[in-house]
């Protein structure tokens, strides 16, 4: 997704811009730009491509002054060129970089044009530099100015705006999209989140919805929605340098994938009171009210849920629905059983599923998100956090955010179950020490990556894939699926194995590949004859479970083998071939394996 950044302070800007935008890239992006303020004169470069491809440019045209903003643009209105690229610039005068998307900007471009304004981007965010260059021109200053175009615009944004007017000022503002300000002594640095600018300082001001601020070298003056200045928390943020680092690793997915166990593990003791009993930090008070639950979610984080459901369900005998964050709010649904909604996403910025849980609140439900970056949106709106500490995720395609949401969610699904009785405590001890044992069982599943290469040297070369699985291992094979399509861009869908015979079987021909997930317990049993059915056609059967789960398939071409785990701990550890899988036929086809084509890794658009 897009991401910001504005720097003012004492040194040359260019490379501290430069160096924030590179901390955005996870985030995804197809062009990228800079614009700095020095003697009067505003210099900007645009570029299509990756930031390589701006530096090249800087390289030969470099940029000066101790005032400037960047930007990664991912596109939404007008196609991928150098004139959509951000920052956008009126005459030289004005320059804004913006995420989001301003909703009325065809009404406000049309009304701009009548007044002679000339447009040189197909973008909405243009009509944003075009209504500072007005009020700048009318000799608003950068208060006036900014509350006047706030007025004006509707739609989810954060925006940085320089003027060559006001050369000692940035203009920032948000709404529904994030923004943090970092400061020290001498300077103030703005961006999309705090990964950007946690080399700089660790000094940083979240600004809430309908903020805006002006910046100087020396200070940051913030206004809410209602134009009175107000004090926003300071927070620490301690996003480590290390934990950025790719660590020899050849991309931040592999990495990321090597650091589930710690992940889980982290995960875990925020889930364990100080007895080691797994009280997913809510009190009994809490987990007693709790009747009914609506599970909201996007992509990755909503098959966690769908998961979840089983689990919660099974073990806590609690009614679940999941809701696709994006369809939620729209639907009018009706929370009549429902007690709580649980939010899972990892940023916690993902707007559709910020949108949802706001929803669930106007319908008075409790919320409660299940977060990986603690000092999101999402994370402060919500009444209580049930925080996965697997620590920055950096690959666009979600890994260990996903096994922690997990970890959180059985937890989750224990406590509720041990306080209304539904579990005894001789149970849920038992499952508690199986749990512990997760990020053991996963550290043994990276020899992994041997045995699948060769996987991956057959899959490269297919047009289609289809995943299989039953009852909880249903979500992961869909998860597994997403995971194909999103890094090697191969067609891949997921099916619950008993839904073959009503329709997808017809799919099946020679060589097609299979993927199936099959645990020890009874349901899995009956996947053997839906597999049959597709080997019978030609389907090229690849297996992932247990030894004893995977014996049960004797007719499998490839078996992947986890390490023994209970069945209900399956989805868990099943989790990491598939990412395996994914990675290696990615890394065969050469695609971009951290930045997937079209891809965004915080998705704050609708
Ligand atoms: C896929 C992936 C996405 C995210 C989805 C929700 O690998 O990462 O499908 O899961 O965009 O994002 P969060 O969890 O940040 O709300």
């Amino acid at each position: 997704m897009c991401g910001i950044v504005g720097y003012i302070g004492n040194e040359a800007c260019q490379e501290i811009i430069l160096g924030s935008l590179q901390r955005l890239e996870y985030r995804g992006y197809d062009s990228s730009g800079i614009a700095t303020l020095n003697d009067d004169r505003l210099q900007l470069r645009r570029s299509v491509g990756k930031l390589s491809e701006l530096k090249a440019k800087i390289l030969e045209e470099p940029v000066s002054g101790k005032i400037g903003i960047g930007h990664i643009r991912w596109a939404t209105h007008g196609g991928v060129t150098e004139q959509n690229a951000h920052p956008h610039s009126v005459n030289g005068e004005i320059a804004i970089v913006h995420n989001g998307i301003i909703e009325n900007y065809a009404s406000l471009k049309e009304e701009l044009m009548d007044k002679g304004c000339v447009f040189s981007s197909d973008t909405d965010s243009e009509v944003l530099a075009h209504l500072f260059s007005n009020m700048i021109g009318q000799g608003l200053d950068p208060k006036r100015a900014l509350e006047t175009v706030l007025t004006k615009i509707e739609g989810a944004y954060s925006f940085v705006a320089l003027s060559k007017s006001y050369p000692d000022s940035l203009m920032v503002a948000r709404n529904a999209s994030p923004l943090a300000i970092g400061f020290s002594d001498d300077m103030v640095i703005v961006a999309s989140d705090a990964t950007a600018i946690a080399h700089l300082t660790q000094k940083v001001t979240y600004l809430k919805d309908n903020d805006y601020a002006i910046l100087t070298s020396k200070s940051h003056t913030i206004y809410n929605g209602e134009n009175e200045m107000v004090n926003r928390e300071v927070v620490k943020v301690n996003v480590s340098p290390i934990l950025l680092d790719k660590l020899g690793f050849r991309h931040y997915m592999e990495k990321e994938i090597h650091e589930q166990p710690d992940a889980i593990s982290h995960t875990i003791s925020a889930m364990t009171d100080s007895n080691g009993r797994l009280t997913a930090g809510l009190e009994d008070y809490n987990l007693s009210k709790i009747k009914g639950i609506v599970l909201l979610a996007a992509g990755t984080s909503f098959y966690a849920a769908q998961i979840g459901r089983y689990w919660i369900e099974k073990l806590a005998g609690v009614p679940v629905v999941c809701e696709v964050a994006s369809e939620y709010h729209y639907r009018n649904p009706v929370a009549s059983f429902q007690t709580t909604a649980i939010v899972i996403s990892q940023s916690g910025e993902s707007i559709d599923s910020l949108m949802a849980v706001r929803h669930a609140k106007k319908l008075g439900l409790d919320t409660y998100g299940i977060v990986n970056v603690v000092d999101s949106t999402i994370s402060r709106e919500v009444d209580k956090i049930l925080p996965t500490r697997a620590g920055p995720e950096i690959g666009v395609a979600s890994t260990k955010a996903f096994t922690a949401q997990l970890v959180v969610l059985i937890c989750l699904a224990i406590s509720i179950g041990r306080q209304n009785g539904k579990l005894d405590e001789d149970i849920s001890n038992n499952i508690h020490q199986k749990i512990l044992k997760i990020p053991s069982t996963i550290g043994k599943s990276m020899n992994l990556f041997e045995l699948i290469l060769p996987i991956s040297y057959k899959l490269k070369n297919a047009h289609s894939c289809l995943f299989l699985g039953r009852d909880m291992l249903f979500p992961l094979a869909c998860e597994g699926a997403l995971k194909l399509k999103e890094l090697s861009y191969i067609h891949a869908e997921g099916f619950a194995s008993g839904e073959m015979k009503h329709g997808p079987i017809a799919l099946i021909e020679e060589g097609l590949p299979v993927v199936s997930f099959v645990s020890e317990d009874e349901i899995s049993r009956k996947a053997v004859s839906n597999l049959k059915e597709a080997e019978a056609r030609g389907a090229y059967i690849i297996i992932i479970g247990t030894q004893t789960a995977v014996n049960m398939i004797d007719f499998a071409t490839d078996k992947i083998i986890i390490p023994n785990c209970d069945p209900i701990l399956t989805p868990i550890v099943s989790a990491v071939p598939a990412q395996i899988l994914a990675y290696l036929t990615a890394l065969e086809k050469g695609t971009d394996i951290d930045q997937p084509r079209n891809l965004a890794k915080s998705v704050t658009v609708e």
